[in-house]
């Protein structure tokens, strides 16, 4: 069994979109093992997406990633990382196979909806980030 960080970002908030979202992680057979509510500081935002720091579009994600609060949650899962990028699809929308919840919630590239950890490197760093041990079930 595999863990992996996902998150419900600011559009699909404020679009209304967590419940759809939160029904498919049930309907697609991942185990929830913590999820919290949160507005995400611009420190909280910076580190996170550490890994992107030199990109051009650095700032404009972290202003968005901070423009309202998210949904974050540490699933589990045969193959979990795999699983839930198959299901959010390509980064930008447009490019988003059908039924993806990238194509179904989706504003655009940057307001795409959701986060899932690359690797499982990253999947440990980024539950780590935003959960200690004892707020995991
Ligand atoms: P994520 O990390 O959020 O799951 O997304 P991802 O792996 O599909 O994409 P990544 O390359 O890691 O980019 C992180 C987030 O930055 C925003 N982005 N904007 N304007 C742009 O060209 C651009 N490229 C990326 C998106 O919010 C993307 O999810
Ligand atoms: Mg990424």
């Amino acid at each position: 069994m595999e863990k992996t960080l996902i998150i419900i970002k600011p559009d699909a908030v404020k679009n209304k979109h967590i419940g759809d979202i939160i029904a498919r992680i049930e309907k697609e057979g991942f185990q929830i093992l913590g999820m919290k509510y949160k507005q995400l500081s611009r420190a909280d935002a910076e580190g996170f997406y550490a890994e992107h720091k030199e990109r051009p579009f650095f700032g404009s994600l972290c202003d968005f990633m901070t423009s309202g609060p998210v949904v974050v949650a540490a699933l589990k899962a045969e193959g979990a990382i795999a699983k839930w990028r198959t299901l959010i699809g390509a980064t930008d929308p447009a490019q988003a196979d059908e039924g993806t919840i990238r194509k179904l919630y989706a504003e655009s590239k940057e307001a795409n909806a959701v986060h899932g950890s690359d690797s499982v490197e990253s999947a440990e760093r980024e539950i780590k980030f935003h959960f200690q041990d004892s707020e995991l079930v």
